[in-house]
């Protein structure tokens, strides 16, 4: 692979296990690469380990065996101060928004940022303007998280996390209880970080039409708004795990045609998936 940004990956696991003296293996020889500017979905039955997967990319945990690797650095491997620092480059959305519920949408986004103390008043401000204007909710900045809807909850949460201009996401599960239509403004946000931003991700999902969404559409700066391309275009793979080891790791075309049986089961539970655009060709399993 002569691709400079294959070769220097943004997000690498390599051969990474994780035990818990409670619960023992959760995660077995788990090894991926994400390039730089793409997102990898993250699917998985409930406890495959998804959301350990993202904890371990930033630090939060530490594997029991095995290399994380994150933007160059050896995430597994560093101190809890200079973790500090490599996650001014990260942002995590976490499964349930995780706002602050006693702090106004203001002071949700600035918090990481006062806690820097590196701006002036008036560069937070912005700052927290910008991040909310980008996710379409400007207008909810004096609002309290118990005011707010779900959908919007989870847009906060993605404001607060871009409050550092990231440049990898971790998502979890953003669209979690949502509504298919919100969770498709979600999805789109996403898509217009991953193609304005060349934000590299990780999102884990249930709902496998946030994969497809992400595989068949991309940005259009022109229009300002997303645009259907062929499947495979939209920069995204797809990981899934089963009981905390990969039982798939490739494209989206790759996952539409496998012949593997679980992988089948998996992608026929709950409605269907649209078929792809015919440029994707046909690639749907067959029968
Ligand atoms: N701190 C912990 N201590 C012990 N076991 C844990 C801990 N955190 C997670 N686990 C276990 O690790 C496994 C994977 O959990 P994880 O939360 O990653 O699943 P998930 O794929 O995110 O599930 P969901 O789709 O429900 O969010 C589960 O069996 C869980 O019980
Ligand atoms: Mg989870």
């Amino acid at each position: 692979m002569t691709d400079a940004a294959e070769d220097n990956p943004v997000i690498r696991f390599e051969r990474v296990s994780l035990s818990f003296p409670a619960s023992g293996s959760v995660l077995e020889d788990v090894s991926f690469t994400v390039a730089r500017g793409d997102t990898k979905v993250l699917l998985g039955e409930s406890g495959s380990g998804k959301t350990v997967l993202m904890k371990l990319a930033m630090g939060l945990l530490r594997p029991t065996r095995g290399q994380v690797w994150l933007l160059g650095h050896e995430v597994s491997r560093m101190r809890e101060r200079e973790l500090f620092d490599l996650r001014r480059s990260i942002g995590m959305t976490f499964q349930e928004s995780a706002l602050f519920d006693s702090l106004s949408v203001r002071e949700n986004i600035a918090f990481r940022l006062i806690e820097e103390g590196q701006l002036s008043e008036e560069q937070i401000d912005e700052r927290v303007r910008t991040c909310l204007r980008f996710v379409g909710l400007e207008s909810a900045i004096d609002k309290m998280p118990a005011e707010l809807s779900g959908g919007m909850r989870h847009r906060v949460s993605i404001a607060r996390a871009l409050a550092t201009s990231p440049e990898v996401m971790l998502y979890d599960s953003p669209t979690g209880g949502l509504d298919p239509e919100t969770a498709t403004t979600i999805v789109d946000l996403v898509i217009k970080l991953r193609d304005l931003n060349h934000v590299t991700a990780l999102l884990a999902t249930h709902r496998l039409q946030d994969g497809y969404l992400l595989a068949t559409r991309a940005w259009d700066d022109a229009q300002e708004s997303v645009r259907a391309v062929p499947l495979g275009a939209g920069r995204t793979s797809f990981l899934l795990l089963r009981d905390g080891r990969v039982w798939f790791d490739g494209s989206a075309a790759e996952l539409l045609a496998s012949h593997d049986e679980y992988l089948r089961n998996y992608l026929n539970w709950g409605p269907r998936l649209p078929p792809p655009p015919p440029e994707g060709g046909d690639v749907r399993p067959q029968g």
